[in-house]
């Protein structure tokens, strides 16, 4: 049977993840063994409301895989927000042939992914995002990268603060989502881990722990704060005064989202980039691709962006538990 979709376009959206570059690479080369063009869409919707478009040949995504950041760059948009704006992404799209688009990136990309589809436009979604906070999907590209990175940093400020006698509050990013923050906590073997939906901002009950610790002899405490709590400068400034041990907020911040991508994130971005493409060849619309229970699935998009997510309660009591 012919293939319908002649060509696609692909664009990277919000915050840019590691191993997107790996995702990129692959939606092309299937795209391209499968016969089908591949338009690379520079800076995200933004990039394609000002038509920053280009073929993407096979060797545009050569020595790609290894990077981090996204060789397409990305933007947050506010002119596609509006109405208008989709109306116009929609018309480029349609001038330029574009059957279909996939669009990598996180919850905010995918509410653009729908936007466009109501528009007429075929879209299908890649979870890319460090943030591990897309409901339909059990894993997120550059989720892996970014809390190794976060992780080796923490424990470079534990060695110091360990030196010092000091309380460490540690704030990793994820917007409203604790994925990084459980994650490092365990990993870390933090004191506290304070993330939303979880913590109570009862800054006592932390400061009870750090007195208790001190008095079980313990040099150091870590506290993982999680951006969607964030404050944490001030919150140094009152343990402190409160416990009379030192105590120093460090905020990792965007180093987080940088750097080479680990193995797992390059090969999670590969097999569902290629997924991408594979459903818009038997015909599917407006999906996004998921990881769930060991297999590589697809949703609708409306139906994915209606689906919760939150940490699991046994894994932070875990954590909790391990930190006594
Ligand atoms: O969504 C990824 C993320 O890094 C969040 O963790 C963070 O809150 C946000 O992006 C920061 O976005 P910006 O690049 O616009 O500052």
């Amino acid at each position: 049977m012919a293939n319908a979709i002649k060509k696609i376009g692909v664009l990277t959206s919000g915050g840019d993840a590691p191993g997107m570059n790996a995702a990129i690479r692959a939606v092309a080369r299937k795209a391209i063994v499968s016969g089908i063009k591949v338009m690379g869409i520079k800076k995200g919707f933004q990039g394609l409301l000002n038509e920053e478009i280009f073929e993407m040949e096979r060797n545009h995504v050569s020595e790609i895989i290894q990077r981090g950041g996204t060789v397409l760059g990305t933007a947050r948009s506010s002119e596609f927000r509006e109405l208008e704006g989709q109306i116009r992404a929609a018309e480029i799209c349609r001038k330029q042939g574009i059957d279909a688009l996939v669009i990598i990136g996180g919850d905010g990309s995918y509410r653009g992914a729908l936007d466009l589809s109501k528009q007429g436009i075929n879209t299908i979604g890649i979870p890319g995002t460090i943030d591990l906070d897309i409901a339909c999907s059990e894993y997120t590209i550059g989720f892996d990268t970014a809390v190794n990175t976060a992780m080796q940093a923490i424990d470079k400020v534990r060695d110091t603060s360990s030196s010092h006698e000091r309380c460490s509050i540690i704030e990793v990013m994820g917007r409203n989502a604790g994925y990084i923050a459980l994650w490092c906590g365990i990993a870390n073997g933090a004191e506290d881990i304070l993330i939303p939906g979880k913590y109570n901002y009862n800054e006592q009950v932390i400061i009870d722990n750090i007195i208790s610790n001190r008095k079980k002899g313990k040099t150091h405490h870590i506290i993982i704060n999680a951006e969607g709590i964030g404050h944490s400068t001030s919150m140094a400034r009152r343990i402190e005064a409160a416990t009379g041990m030192e105590t120093r907020a460090t905020i990792l911040g965007y180093m987080q989202r940088g750097g080479s991508p680990t193995c797992k994130d390059r090969y999670y971005a590969s097999i569902m980039g290629a997924y991408a493409t594979d459903i818009l060849c038997q015909g599917k619309q407006n999906r996004v691709v998921g990881y769930q229970r060991g297999e590589f699935v697809d949703f609708d998009i409306a139906e994915a962006l209606s689906m919760q997510k939150e940490v699991n309660s046994y894994q932070f009591e875990v954590s909790r538990l391990l930190s006594q």
